[in-house]
């Protein structure tokens, strides 16, 4: 244990009482002046301590923050976060880093996770809104032994994972708007990126990129992002732990993908029609090779759309830019 862990401890013990810097100095046998030091790292990393003369320190609430000793001791995976947690205050983008740590050769179930994004980056080149301490901006590298045909899968089962995660944590009522944005009352909530690296041999891994809305409020998100975004706390849920979000997170993440990798992808597939925002919506769609206009019919077993135009063709597309177009009545 690190002098910073074990100050940050000590602290944490005596939650809301004060705690002597001469007693801190004595059990940990340093200086004062090195608890004092440890203390203002800890300020530095978000943590909120206030100190008084002749009282010491007290750490006032619980710091909300992602780092691993916040995360990692109520995480109920097997894997997932369990061997390597990357945490970072800033970082341009988790995605970036997970990457390069995959291209190393780090195991499946590395997490990589910031507090802040200065580059996070969304689908289609867009960019994904990453304030300090607000939303949660986490990638996780896979390793799926699966033939490639079946990666649209890999999506899907993290839309599910997102959207049942809103559901129990926050009680938000999501819909997953295929292939994999999260919205309440059509607003975006969360967003994946997932990222594969393949090879002639199939998929060398994916790296699956969530970022989640949780405490900014609406006025604080750039303009063209205001009326088509919102977040937990705009959707009045005020006691949004991140902490709890991101662990309900990574388990489910790990119970579908584990579902997948034993076969029982249609478990997961049921849930996503459940929640899908449009089976049986009129769509427009922008696949690879030209726009459709029909009705989105079904999400087959891999994953893909299925969307009939009005001459009756359906068309089965792995993925795409969708939006559900008004009704006429
Ligand atoms: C989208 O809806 O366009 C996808 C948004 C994905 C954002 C997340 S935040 C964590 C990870 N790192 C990134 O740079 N992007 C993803």
């Amino acid at each position: 244990m690190t002098l910073r862990e074990a100050v940050l401890a000590a602290l944490k013990e005596n939650q809301r009482d004060w705690v002597s810097g001469e007693a801190l100095s004595a059990s940990l046998n340093v200086s004062r002046t090195a608890v004092w030091k440890q203390v203002k790292t800890l300020i530095a990393q978000g943590y909120v301590i206030e100190s008084a003369p002749k009282k010491g320190y007290r750490i006032s609430a619980p710091a909300d923050l992602l780092a691993a000793e916040e995360v990692c001791p109520g995480l109920a995976t097997e894997v997932f976060g369990k061997q390597d947690y990357f945490y970072y205050r800033e970082i341009d983008s988790t995605n970036n880093r997970a990457r390069i740590l995959a291209s190393e050769g780090y195991p499946e179930g590395t997490v990589v996770v910031a507090e802040m994004q200065t580059a996070g980056r969304g689908r289609r080149g867009r960019s994904w809104y990453s304030p300090l301490n607000q939303g949660i901006y986490v990638s996780v590298i896979l390793r799926p032994a699966l033939p490639l045909k079946e990666i649209s899968r890999i999506s899907l089962i993290i839309a599910v994972a997102v959207a049942e995660t809103m559901e129990s944590e926050l009680s938000l009522q999501p819909r997953i708007k295929w292939p994999n944005d999260i919205l309440i009352d059509n607003k975006k909530i969360a967003g994946i990126l997932s990222e594969a690296v393949t090879d002639m041999d199939g998929i060398e891994y994916v790296v699956a990129g969530i970022g989640l809305n949780i405490k900014n409020r609406v006025q604080d998100f750039p303009d063209d992002f205001r009326t088509a975004a919102t977040s937990a706390l705009a959707e009045n849920v005020g006691s949004a732990s991140r902490v709890k979000v991101l662990q309900g997170l990574l388990l489910r993440l790990e119970q579908h993908y584990q579902q997948l990798l034993a076969g029982k992808f249609a478990v997961t597939l049921a849930k996503a029609r459940n929640l899908s925002l449009v089976i049986g919506q009129d769509v427009c769609l922008e696949a690879v090779n030209g726009v459709i206009v029909g009705k989105a019919m079904d999400i087959d077993d891999n994953g893909f759309l299925l969307v009939c135009d009005h001459q009756g063709i359906t068309h089965t597309v792995m993925s795409g830019e969708i939006s559900v177009l008004a009704s006429r009545e």
